[in-house]
Protein backbone atom coordinates (compact mmCIF):
# COMPACT_ATOMS: atom_id res chain seq x y z
CA UNK A 1 0.00 0.00 0.00
CA UNK A 2 1.43 3.27 -1.21
CA UNK A 3 0.17 6.34 0.83
CA UNK A 4 -0.18 9.93 -0.59
CA UNK A 5 -0.62 12.34 1.45
CA UNK A 6 -2.73 15.41 1.21
CA UNK A 7 -1.17 18.82 2.76
CA UNK A 8 -1.41 18.54 6.59
CA UNK A 9 -1.62 14.78 6.61
CA UNK A 10 -0.53 12.75 9.16
CA UNK A 11 2.10 10.32 8.02
CA UNK A 12 1.69 6.66 8.70
CA UNK A 13 4.03 4.31 10.18
CA UNK A 14 5.02 0.94 9.27
CA UNK A 15 3.05 -0.54 12.44
CA UNK A 16 0.20 1.14 12.03
CA UNK A 17 -0.33 0.83 8.17
CA UNK A 18 0.19 -2.73 8.99
CA UNK A 19 -2.96 -2.93 10.77
CA UNK A 20 -5.64 -2.43 7.37
CA UNK A 21 -8.22 -4.33 7.73
CA UNK A 22 -9.30 -5.08 3.72
CA UNK A 23 -6.50 -6.66 2.65
CA UNK A 24 -7.66 -5.74 -0.86
CA UNK A 25 -6.91 -2.52 -0.53
CA UNK A 26 -3.62 -1.54 -2.80
CA UNK A 27 -4.41 2.50 -3.47
CA UNK A 28 -4.84 5.90 -1.70
CA UNK A 29 -8.03 6.17 -3.90
CA UNK A 30 -9.75 2.88 -2.22
CA UNK A 31 -8.33 3.35 0.73
CA UNK A 32 -9.99 6.86 1.31
CA UNK A 33 -13.29 5.64 -0.40
CA UNK A 34 -13.06 2.64 2.32
CA UNK A 35 -12.48 4.91 5.20
CA UNK A 36 -15.75 7.46 3.57
CA UNK A 37 -18.33 4.53 3.43
CA UNK A 38 -17.00 3.36 7.04
CA UNK A 39 -17.54 7.15 8.04
CA UNK A 40 -21.37 7.06 6.83
CA UNK A 41 -22.39 4.03 9.11
CA UNK A 42 -20.67 6.03 11.73
CA UNK A 43 -22.88 8.94 11.15
CA UNK A 44 -26.08 7.14 11.14
CA UNK A 45 -25.45 5.87 14.29
CA UNK A 46 -24.37 8.74 15.63
CA UNK A 47 -26.96 10.77 14.40
CA UNK A 48 -29.91 8.52 14.82
CA UNK A 49 -28.54 7.86 18.90
CA UNK A 50 -30.68 9.52 21.53
CA UNK A 51 -29.17 12.27 23.66
CA UNK A 52 -26.39 11.29 25.85
CA UNK A 53 -23.08 13.07 26.76
CA UNK A 54 -20.24 13.28 23.88
CA UNK A 55 -17.85 14.79 26.42
CA UNK A 56 -16.44 11.99 27.84
CA UNK A 57 -13.28 9.70 26.78
CA UNK A 58 -15.47 7.17 26.56
CA UNK A 59 -16.89 9.13 23.99
CA UNK A 60 -14.35 10.39 22.16
CA UNK A 61 -12.84 6.57 21.40
CA UNK A 62 -16.15 5.35 20.72
CA UNK A 63 -16.69 7.51 17.76
CA UNK A 64 -13.25 7.02 16.29
CA UNK A 65 -14.14 3.01 16.85
CA UNK A 66 -16.98 3.62 14.77
CA UNK A 67 -15.72 5.57 11.99
CA UNK A 68 -12.93 3.44 11.30
CA UNK A 69 -13.66 -0.18 12.92
CA UNK A 70 -13.65 -1.35 9.52
CA UNK A 71 -10.65 0.14 8.51
CA UNK A 72 -7.88 -0.19 11.18
CA UNK A 73 -6.99 -2.29 13.91
CA UNK A 74 -6.41 0.69 16.09
CA UNK A 75 -9.51 2.15 15.45
CA UNK A 76 -10.47 3.84 18.97
CA UNK A 77 -7.18 3.43 20.83
CA UNK A 78 -5.44 6.19 21.73
CA UNK A 79 -1.63 6.49 20.12
CA UNK A 80 1.57 5.13 21.80
CA UNK A 81 4.27 7.08 19.58
CA UNK A 82 5.05 10.65 18.65
CA UNK A 83 3.20 12.30 15.38
CA UNK A 84 4.57 15.32 13.68
CA UNK A 85 1.86 17.44 15.34
CA UNK A 86 0.08 15.97 18.85
CA UNK A 87 1.05 16.23 22.09
CA UNK A 88 3.63 13.31 23.99
CA UNK A 89 1.32 10.20 24.38
CA UNK A 90 1.85 10.30 27.60
CA UNK A 91 -0.55 13.51 27.93
CA UNK A 92 -3.41 12.66 25.74
CA UNK A 93 -5.53 11.23 28.33
CA UNK A 94 -5.29 13.97 31.17
CA UNK A 95 -5.33 16.55 28.43
CA UNK A 96 -8.68 15.09 26.87
CA UNK A 97 -10.29 15.16 30.60
CA UNK A 98 -9.11 18.96 30.71
CA UNK A 99 -10.95 19.73 27.52
CA UNK A 100 -14.17 17.83 28.16
CA UNK A 101 -14.40 19.79 31.13
CA UNK A 102 -13.55 23.60 29.62
CA UNK A 103 -16.12 22.48 26.73
CA UNK A 104 -18.81 21.48 29.51
CA UNK A 105 -17.96 24.73 31.32
CA UNK A 106 -18.13 26.73 28.49
CA UNK A 107 -21.64 25.36 27.33
CA UNK A 108 -23.23 25.44 30.95
CA UNK A 109 -22.03 29.10 31.44
CA UNK A 110 -22.77 30.52 28.06
CA UNK A 111 -19.04 31.53 27.70
CA UNK A 112 -19.00 31.53 24.08
CA UNK A 113 -21.68 31.23 20.99
CA UNK A 114 -21.77 27.67 20.72
CA UNK A 115 -20.38 28.02 17.12
CA UNK A 116 -17.10 29.45 19.25
CA UNK A 117 -16.95 26.40 21.59
CA UNK A 118 -17.58 23.88 18.42
CA UNK A 119 -14.65 25.04 16.63
CA UNK A 120 -12.27 25.49 19.59
CA UNK A 121 -13.39 22.10 20.58
CA UNK A 122 -12.44 20.59 16.83
CA UNK A 123 -9.22 22.74 17.14
CA UNK A 124 -7.98 21.38 20.43
CA UNK A 125 -9.10 18.07 19.88
CA UNK A 126 -6.84 17.54 16.51
CA UNK A 127 -4.17 19.52 18.21
CA UNK A 128 -3.89 17.05 21.07
CA UNK A 129 -4.14 14.19 18.09
CA UNK A 130 -5.18 11.25 20.12
CA UNK A 131 -5.18 8.30 17.49
CA UNK A 132 -2.15 7.05 15.61
CA UNK A 133 -3.88 8.48 12.12
CA UNK A 134 -7.64 10.14 11.19
CA UNK A 135 -7.41 12.40 13.79
CA UNK A 136 -9.52 15.13 11.34
CA UNK A 137 -11.89 13.62 10.26
CA UNK A 138 -12.25 12.34 13.95
CA UNK A 139 -12.62 16.17 15.63
CA UNK A 140 -14.45 17.39 12.71
CA UNK A 141 -17.45 14.96 13.49
CA UNK A 142 -16.86 15.82 17.04
CA UNK A 143 -17.84 19.37 16.78
CA UNK A 144 -20.76 18.58 14.30
CA UNK A 145 -21.55 15.87 17.05
CA UNK A 146 -21.56 18.89 19.53
CA UNK A 147 -23.45 21.34 17.54
CA UNK A 148 -26.52 18.95 16.89
CA UNK A 149 -26.59 17.82 20.63
CA UNK A 150 -26.80 21.80 20.88
CA UNK A 151 -29.78 21.97 18.09
CA UNK A 152 -27.39 23.74 15.72
CA UNK A 153 -26.83 22.45 12.05
CA UNK A 154 -23.72 20.60 11.60
CA UNK A 155 -20.40 22.92 10.21
CA UNK A 156 -20.15 22.82 6.05
CA UNK A 157 -16.72 22.42 6.63
CA UNK A 158 -15.72 24.59 3.08
CA UNK A 159 -18.37 22.11 1.43
CA UNK A 160 -15.54 19.66 0.40
CA UNK A 161 -14.20 16.78 1.05
CA UNK A 162 -11.22 17.51 2.92
CA UNK A 163 -9.32 14.45 2.76
CA UNK A 164 -8.55 15.08 -0.76
CA UNK A 165 -5.47 17.82 -1.64
CA UNK A 166 -7.30 21.01 -2.84
CA UNK A 167 -7.67 24.94 -2.47
CA UNK A 168 -10.26 24.07 0.16
CA UNK A 169 -8.11 21.93 2.13
CA UNK A 170 -5.08 24.44 1.82
CA UNK A 171 -7.38 27.12 3.53
CA UNK A 172 -8.44 24.63 6.04
CA UNK A 173 -4.96 23.73 7.43
CA UNK A 174 -4.23 27.61 6.80
CA UNK A 175 -6.79 28.84 9.14
CA UNK A 176 -6.26 25.94 11.17
CA UNK A 177 -2.38 27.58 11.45
CA UNK A 178 -4.05 31.10 12.38
CA UNK A 179 -5.94 29.37 15.21
CA UNK A 180 -2.62 27.53 16.62
CA UNK A 181 -1.73 31.18 17.00
CA UNK A 182 -4.83 32.26 19.03
CA UNK A 183 -7.42 33.30 16.11
CA UNK A 184 -10.10 31.52 16.14
CA UNK A 185 -12.25 33.49 13.48
CA UNK A 186 -11.24 33.00 9.90
CA UNK A 187 -11.17 28.70 10.95
CA UNK A 188 -15.34 29.12 12.69
CA UNK A 189 -15.79 31.41 8.87
CA UNK A 190 -14.14 28.44 7.06
CA UNK A 191 -16.25 25.66 8.77
CA UNK A 192 -19.56 27.77 8.08
CA UNK A 193 -18.92 28.07 4.58
N1 LIG B 1 -0.53 23.08 11.43
C1 LIG B 1 -1.63 22.49 11.91
N2 LIG B 1 -2.23 23.02 12.99
C2 LIG B 1 -3.33 22.43 13.51
N3 LIG B 1 -3.90 21.30 13.00
C3 LIG B 1 -3.34 20.75 11.92
C4 LIG B 1 -2.19 21.30 11.31
N4 LIG B 1 -1.85 20.53 10.25
C5 LIG B 1 -2.78 19.54 10.21
N5 LIG B 1 -3.68 19.65 11.19
C6 LIG B 1 -4.84 18.77 11.47
O1 LIG B 1 -4.40 17.43 11.41
C7 LIG B 1 -5.25 16.69 10.54
C8 LIG B 1 -4.45 15.56 9.93
O2 LIG B 1 -4.34 14.54 10.91
P1 LIG B 1 -4.68 13.02 10.54
O3 LIG B 1 -3.92 12.62 9.31
O4 LIG B 1 -4.52 12.22 11.80
O5 LIG B 1 -6.24 13.12 10.23
P2 LIG B 1 -7.06 12.64 8.97
O6 LIG B 1 -8.49 12.44 9.37
O7 LIG B 1 -6.39 11.50 8.30
O8 LIG B 1 -6.97 13.95 8.14
P3 LIG B 1 -7.89 14.47 6.99
O9 LIG B 1 -9.23 13.83 7.06
O10 LIG B 1 -7.95 15.95 7.20
O11 LIG B 1 -7.13 14.08 5.76
C9 LIG B 1 -5.76 17.69 9.55
O12 LIG B 1 -7.01 17.34 8.99
C10 LIG B 1 -5.94 18.91 10.42
O13 LIG B 1 -7.19 18.85 11.10
MG1 LIG C 1 -4.51 11.00 7.92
Amino acid sequence: MKFVYAEGATPFNQDDSAQLIPKHITTQTQLNEWEQANIIIAEKWLFSRKRKDLLTIDFIKKLHLKMFDKTWLWAGKFRHHQTNIGLPSFQIQPTLKILCDDVQFWISNYTFPIDEVAIQFHHRLVHIHPFPNDNGRHSRLMADALLIQMSTSRFSWGRKNLALSSDTRHQYISTLKLADKGDYQHLLKFARS
